[in-house]
Order: structure tokens, then C-alpha cells, then sequence
């Protein structure tokens, strides 16, 4: 019997929220206030309570999440940003719309992100800023990281856009460098029902700016003392948050019981993810790699299983970026996951029959195709990469 597993499906979403999110709507549409109002207000104070932050600035989307924070760093024209090329392209977006260069590095091959010991090489005297992105909810190793940043005086800002939630050694992913940017693009693991991102930053200084930046650089109503834009986060968008974020620390915990299950059912048969050593998963997305993955993709389409693949090709290969002079080879850990990566679904409405379901057909595909199958412990895989990278 063919189940129905769509990749996301946000209409179960909102039917087990549907009262609380009812409720917001109407009381912000009934009150008349549409933009800076209470609804913000409530939900960047009880966001940065539940991340232990300071400030948090409401945005528009995380794409300008990013932007703002640059922004507010000084980041501009003639600058450099260190970043990694496998992540979503708003990421490379935001760094280029503020007019400085992104310069790539490569990933780790066991969790996927930035490799921090990578990250030297790559720093000249215009780098200006560091964005680690945790990507599919993982953090990257930001102690280092850190160190490192500090020591050459080079501010950093968390892609946190698919890690709201996520911790390393306890500490809320976003809240460990100068600023953390978030995106709450539906599909997120807290996420509104429309475009919404936020800043939270530690500092006051950057808080402040950020609230000007994003309000077409007002310190006061029509004094401009930044060149700002528009970049807000809806009261209609705030108040569905503030309903949702009870609700993010257990749906984050399904997440991770659901990857858990998926690892037990297909880790002999297929590369599953690695979980760093304190630092917690959240999940956004639980990622494959087999050796084919259009073969697997298409057998669960027919199946009724939709998959995605995150991202089959990497922002230094994007023909908006061609004009860097990056080629193929240049990040070799990235090119090679690029070829092999495969999303699963993963959201905390899954049923456990669901989940079942997939476990079986992506373990039939590989043992009707033994030449599909990929395992090899993560050191294996990553003095594998190494040496190719030579
Ligand atoms: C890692 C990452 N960074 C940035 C963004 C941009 O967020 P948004 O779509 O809210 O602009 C996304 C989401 O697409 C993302 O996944």
C-alpha cells in the first residue's frame, strides 16, 4: 500500500495550532495595528528571553536578518565575508546586497558545516565579517571559530536560519557571537505563515542600529540618520510566533526522535548524520548521502514520498556567482556532498507510521540496488576527502 508522505505539509501544521493561531490573527486584525506595534514588541522580548539575549530586532525575512546585521557591523563595498558555499543562497544574497564579496569555505565533511581549521586560509585584510551557518540544524564548532575571530578582531554573525533552537554546550545557537540571524520562513522550525526574520544581538549598540536600519534609518519619526530600508517584521507575522513559540522546545524534540528513528532504521545501508558531541541537532532537515540518489529519489516519488535535495549546487558554482572566478574543485568537501545529499521529510506532525513507511521503501530501494548503498564510518569518509582535496 502506497502512503502519502509529502516532503512538508503545512496545512497539518496549522490544523494542530489552529486555535491559538485563529485567536492571534483576529486579535490583530481587530485592533488595527498592523506594523511596530504590541504583537512585536511581546514576541522580540519573549524571543530573546526564550534564547537568552539581550535584544531581538524583528525583520522582514532572515535573508534580510542577515543583511541588517552586516549592515550594522559596518559591512560595505570594497569588504570581504567569510561564508561557506553549501547553504541556502539568501545567505550569499544578503552578504552582496550590502556590496562586499563573499569568499568560500569549505565544509566539514562529518557535520556538514563550515571547517573552522579552513577558515585561516581564507582571511585577508579586507575579511570583515564571519558567517557561520548551522546548517540543517547543526551548529558549527563555534569555540574556535570564535577564538579565532577575536583574535584578529573580525566580528561574526550565526546563520541560524535553520537552527532556531539548536545549542552548543547549552548555549542557544545565535546568542554565542556579536549577532544571530534568524529566518522564520514557514517551513522553519519556528516559522511564520508568510515572509519573517529577527537579529538578536547582545549589544546595544548594534540593537540600536538595527532598529533604525530596518526602519528606513529613523532615529525618530522622518529624521534619518542612516541610510535604512523597509525591512519589518508584520504584527499579524509576530503575534502567530509568539503563539508557536511554546511549542518550538517540543516539536524540536520530536524532530530529533524522528531523526533517531530514521538513523537506527537506515544507518547499514546509507551515510546518516552526524551529531557532534555537545552540540544539540534540531533537525530543520535530516539529510542522506547514498550513491544515487536520483535513483532513490525518483523510487520514493513513486512511493508517495517526496525528498528534497539541499542543495545540488553550491553557491560558488551558481551562475550569479561565476563572476568570483570560483571553478569546479576549488571546495572539494561541498562538491562531493552536493553530489550525494538527499532530504528526507522531516516535520513533528510526521506519524510514526509515516516515518515507518519511509524507513521502508528508502531500505527496499537500497537492497534492490546494493550498488546504491553508502557506508563508511565518518573518519573513513573524512581522510577520504582529504585526500582528494589534495
Ligand atoms: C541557511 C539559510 N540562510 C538564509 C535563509 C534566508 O531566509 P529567508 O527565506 O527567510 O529570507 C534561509 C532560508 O531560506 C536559509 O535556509
Amino acid at each position: 500500500m502506497v502512503l502519502n508522505v509529502p516532503f512538508g505539509d503545512m496545512k497539518v501544521h496549522y490544523r494542530a495550532i489552529q486555535k491559538e493561531i485563529d485567536e492571534a490573527v483576529q486579535r490583530v486584525i481587530a485592533s488595527g495595528y498592523y506594523i511596530l506595534g504590541p504583537e512585536l514588541e511581546t514576541f522580540e522580548k519573549q524571543f530573546a528571553q526564550f534564547l537568552g539575549a539581550n535584544y531581538v530586532v524583528g525583520c522582514a525575512s532572515g535573508t534580510e536578518a542577515i543583511y541588517l546585521a552586516l549592515a550594522a557591523f559596518g559591512v560595505g563595498p570594497g569588504d570581504e565575508v567569510l561564508v561557506v558555499a553549501h547553504t541556502a543562497v539568501p545567505t550569499i544574497s544578503a552578504i552582496s546586497m550590502t556590496g562586499a564579496e563573499p569568499v568560500f569555505v569549505d565544509i566539514d565533511p562529518k557535520s556538514y558545516v563550515m571547517d573552522v581549521n579552513k577558515v585561516t586560509a581564507k582571511l585577508s585584510a579586507k575579511t570583515k565579517a564571519i558567517v557561520p551557518v548551522h546548517l540543517y540544524g547543526q551548529m558549527v564548532d563555534m569555540e574556535p571559530l570564535l577564538a579565532l575571530a577575536k583574535s584578529k578582531g573580525i566580528p561574526v554573525l550565526e546563520d541560524v536560519a535553520q537552527a532556531t533552537g539548536a545549542t552548543y554546550k547549552s548555549k542557544q545557537a545565535g546568542t554565542m557571537a556579536e549577532c544571530g540571524a534568524f529566518s522564520f520562513y514557514p517551513s522553519k522550525n519556528l516559522g511564520a505563515f508568510g515572509d519573517g526574520g529577527a537579529v538578536c544581538t547582545n549589544s546595544k549598540e548594534i540593537y540600536e542600529q538595527l532598529l533604525m536600519l530596518r526602519n528606513y534609518g529613523q532615529s525618530k519619526r522622518y529624521y534619518h540618520d542612516q541610510i535604512g530600508i523597509n525591512s519589518r517584521l508584520d504584527e499579524i507575522q509576530a503575534a502567530i510566533l509568539a503563539a508557536q513559540l511554546p511549542f518550538l522546545s517540543g516539536w524540536n524534540k520530536r524532530r530529533h526522535e524522528i531523526a533517531q528513528k530514521y538513523t537506527q532504521g537506515l544507518k547499514d545501508l546509507v551515510i546518516t548524520p552526524h551529531e557532534e558531541a555537545g552540540r544539540n541537532h534540531v533537525y530543520h532537515l535530516y539529510v542522506i548521502q547514498n550513491n544515487d540518489r536520483e535513483g532513490l529519489q525518483k523510487y520514493l516519488a513513486d512511493q508517495g514520498i517526496g525528498t528534497l535535495i539541499h542543495y545540488p549546487v553550491p553557491a560558488h558554482l551558481q551562475k550569479a556567482y561565476s563572476y568570483r572566478g570560483y571553478k569546479a574543485g576549488d571546495l572539494p568537501v561541498t562538491e562531493e556532498m552536493t553530489q550525494r545529499i538527499l532530504s528526507l521529510p522531516m516535520y513533528p506532525e510526521l506519524t510514526d507510521a509515516q516515518v515507518d513507511y519511509v524507513i521502508e521503501q528508502v531500505r527496499n530501494f537500497h537492497l534492490q540496488n546494493p550498488q546504491a548503498q553508502l557506508v563508511c564510518s565518518s573518519s573513513e569518509r573524512a581522510s577520504n576527502m582529504a585526500l582528494q582535496s589534495r
